[in-house]
């Protein structure tokens, strides 16, 4: 069939249509003309968003959405932040564009806004280094381990995510996504994660005595776990690569005491720590910096998302000085053509301006605390939510059997599904919800509201997601 087979349909008229009719026709179109590469047909129909604004997304039949996950935490700010939208305009209308080998003042202010950041969480000098999203980041990143350590084997953890570019995806553990596409000589090795409500060692938390520090420990005991040379007193890995608070593994939030021990043993044994803040950087949990909430410095620190509100790709990796020096790291090491473009630096510096002006580490914990006791009346009365956990607001909510246990992705996806209809009640008027589903069995409820969200809109979230999950666990 030739492309221009498609004329007739184009441009479809919303005018003539209902908002139901105006998707079906677009997602006809769609059907037969995007990929199916992308995450977009995972969902059994695939839904459309014509509008924007704070906590909510609207469809064609303007029917507002209260959105609970944020774009995975890429919105921290709220759709349509006028102040970021703004300094994108002004930016449009200044600078626009700009090959990334000239510079700008935005780009110099936004990596000192970051650098600082760091020193003052970290209590190290570094640099930073700009890039589109967040797995070409994590390339940048491996790129200054393998300069630095001379190795390509990395650690990761069970259930972390890091991205799905070739290298990205070597450090991720879900095999679904290297299977089809051939040897991955430089896969990582994946290590267990604190994951307590389901101990991978079968533990209790009050009674484990930390058996996953001494376990991970147990690798560099003697030569022949595989992975140390006494000898040279050199571990096998260049990195470890961390997401303090697993992202797409179901928000997953590790005791206090665990990281640590873990930066700890990765020092001894000459092991880079590589801190993964690009999904819960930005204040999501309560800090600037996730790692902050553990006490711990990483080497290098990756980020991504929500650093322009998600408004124009840019991502980027904080490094060391002693890592990512000239002299370390040249010239011509790393490059991108996009890599640090103007619109993407001018809002992430008017992003991290508001961060600075903010009251964000008070006012995230708090809501956090109230989104959680939300959370815990749920699981009193609908015994399927197995667990409830949250570190500011990075929230999760596990859907089981009745057992409060057993895994039940099926209520999960219903979940998914009927949020996305767009038929929930509330007194009289139609709404929907957007969640996201995460977790190791695809049963967790992963929240990421927006951090600007209200009293009023927290409890309409308790009323939405009750609704939602009375009418699905019936069928
Ligand atoms: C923790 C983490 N790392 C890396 C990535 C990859 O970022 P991107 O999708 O921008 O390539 C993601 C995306 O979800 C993530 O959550």
């Amino acid at each position: 069939m030739s492309s221009t087979s498609y004329t007739p349909t184009l441009p479809l008229s919303e005018g003539s249509m209902t908002g139901e009719q105006f998707e079906d026709a677009l997602l006809a179109i769609e059907k037969d003309v995007c990929s199916h590469g992308d995450t977009v047909h995972y969902a059994e129909r695939p839904k459309f968003f014509e509008n924007c604004e704070g906590s909510y997304l609207y469809d064609y039949n303007e029917t507002p959405y209260l959105d609970l996950q944020m774009w995975y935490s890429a919105v921290n700010l709220g759709y349509a932040n006028q102040r970021v939208n703004n300094a994108l305009k002004q930016q449009i209308d200044k600078l626009p564009q700009l090959a990334c080998q000239y510079l700008h003042k935005e780009k110099v202010e936004l990596a000192s806004m970051i650098v600082d950041s760091a020193k003052s969480a970290f209590g190290e000098k570094g640099r930073v280094h700009f890039n589109v999203g967040g797995s070409q980041a994590v390339e940048d990143a491996l790129k200054l381990v393998r300069k630095h350590t001379r190795k390509q084997h990395m650690l990761a953890y069970e259930g972390g995510y890091h991205g799905r570019t070739l290298g990205a995806s070597a450090i991720t553990s879900s095999y679904r996504y290297r299977e089809p596409f051939g040897e991955f000589g430089d896969r990582a090795e994946f290590v267990p994660f604190p994951y307590c409500f389901r101990c991978p060692y079968d533990k209790k938390p009050d009674s484990c005595g930390m058996h996953c520090v001494k376990q991970f420990e147990r690798k560099f005991e003697h030569e022949y776990t595989g992975t140390w040379n006494p000898k040279t007193g050199k571990a096998e890995f260049g990195a470890f690569f961390v997401e303090s608070i697993q992202g797409t593994g179901g928000y997953v939030i590790p005791p206090k005491e665990y990281f640590p021990e873990i930066a700890r043993i990765c020092k001894e044994r000459g092991i880079l720590l590589v801190d993964d803040e690009i999904q819960m950087g930005f204040f999501r949990t309560g800090k600037l910096w996730a790692m902050e909430n553990f006490g711990v410095k990483p080497d290098i620190m990756v980020f991504g998302k929500a650093l322009t509100n998600g408004l124009n790709p840019l991502s980027g990796l904080w490094a060391k000085e002693e890592l990512i020096s000239p002299d370390k790291f040249g010239p011509g090491s790393t490059h991108s053509t996009f890599s640090s473009n103007s619109l993407g630096t001018a809002t992430g510096l008017e992003v991290m301006k508001i961060f600075k002006e903010g009251n964000y580490e008070e006012t995230v914990p708090e809501k956090g605390a109230y989104f959680l006791n939300i959370l815990k009346s749920l699981q009193k009365k609908h015994k399927e939510i197995g667990d409830v956990d949250g570190l500011g607001l990075a929230l999760r909510m596990e859907m089981c059997e009745a057992d409060g246990y057993t895994p039940s992705r099926a209520l999960a996806d219903r979940m998914f599904q009927r949020g996305l209809e767009g038929n929930l009640n509330v007194n009289g008027k139609k709404m929907g919800l957007v969640l996201d589903i995460g977790g190791y069995y695809k049963n967790v409820v992963t929240l990421a509201p927006s951090l600007e969200i209200t009293v009023e809109e927290m409890d309409l979230a308790h009323d939405l997601l009750d609704q939602l999950i009375t009418e699905c666990k019936q069928n």
